[in-house]
């Protein structure tokens, strides 16, 4: 079918018992940081084709797909079968708008993630435009459990920029030092979000990236509409970007 490549996967990382990162080559057209692709295999004759996030930054080589096992996904529960040499199929182009080239200036950008969405914000975080359009970045990633926190080391690559950069990890289903508890949209409701970075979410001052569970997108959104802040629209640039997973 026009469109799709075959590629070859490289690796498959699996960080839990349902997280795993899949890395493929494939000669891709260029995108933006923040897009995603689809990863599509044959299964009993019929095409399953699924959208996913690039990891990768755009200059970076091999792709790089983060993602859960869902039960009874079909694809999903195909993807971890893969080994390296085996084929997977993408498209040429990537897609979507959870770019930073939709989102306006700032002065502190704050990056809320559940789960695997947290691929898109290191995709972004790898390449230069955030650090020179803000002063400040913080990157939130909720998650159930301790485990399910992942790509550490790529985001202790962050911390090269100093006091410009905080990560702030929710660990909502077990005690876990180090992370807050509970959820980020209470967290943000009871002022404990900005107490713990010291760092404003306010119309005047921040510009909000969310993705993952559209029920924490819906959420969080709530809240942040409740401080004053609007939804980002390319006619009527306001604070908040959104990308729903499902
Ligand atoms: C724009 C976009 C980008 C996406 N990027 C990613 C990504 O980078 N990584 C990724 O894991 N998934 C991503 N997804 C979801 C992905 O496309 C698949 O839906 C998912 O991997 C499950 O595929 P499946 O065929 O196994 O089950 P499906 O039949 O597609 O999904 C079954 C159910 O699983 C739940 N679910 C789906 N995806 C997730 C998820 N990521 N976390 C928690 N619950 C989920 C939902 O309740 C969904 O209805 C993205 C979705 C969209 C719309
Ligand atoms: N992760 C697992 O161990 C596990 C186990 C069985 C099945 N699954 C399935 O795997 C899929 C992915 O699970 P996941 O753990 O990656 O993603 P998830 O269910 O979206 O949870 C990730 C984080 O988002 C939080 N969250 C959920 N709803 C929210 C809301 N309305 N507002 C704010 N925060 C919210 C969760 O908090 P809460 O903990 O408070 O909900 C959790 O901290 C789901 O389909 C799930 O059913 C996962």
């Amino acid at each position: 079918m026009a469109g799709w490549l075959s590629g070859e996967v490289v690796e498959l990382k699996r960080w839990t018992q349902r997280l795993y990162s899949l890395r493929v080559e494939a000669p891709v057209d260029p995108f933006r940081a923040g897009q995603f692709n689809r990863l599509s295999v044959m299964v009993d004759g019929e095409r399953v084709a699924r959208p996913y996030s690039y990891v990768n930054a755009p200059d970076e080589r091999p792709l790089d797909f983060y993602f859960i096992t869902v039960p009874e996904g079909p694809l999903t529960n195909h993807l971890v079968t893969l080994s390296p040499g085996d084929t997977v199929d993408v498209m040429a182009k990537a897609n979507g708008f959870y770019t930073l080239e939709e989102v306006p200036d700032g002065e502190v950008l704050w990056m809320f993630a559940t789960g695997t969405a947290l691929g898109p914000h290191l995709s972004i975080l790898k390449t230069e435009a955030p650090w020179r359009r803000f002063q400040r970045i913080v990157l939130v990633h909720a998650v159930r459990t301790r485990e399910e926190l992942t790509y550490q080391d790529t985001i202790d690559a962050f911390r090269d920029h100093g006091a410009r950069f905080q990560f702030v990890p929710f660990v909502s289903r077990e005690e876990s030092p180090g992370a807050l508890p509970g959820r980020i949209p209470a967290a943000i409701e009871s002022g404990l979000l900005e107490r713990h970075t010291g760092l404003p979410l306010t119309p005047d001052a921040a510009q909000v990236m969310i993705c993952g569970n559209p029920d924490m997108v819906r959420d969080t959104s709530e809240v942040l509409k409740g401080r004053g802040m609007t939804r980002n629209r390319r006619r009527e640039p306001g604070h908040i970007t959104t990308e729903n997973y499902w």
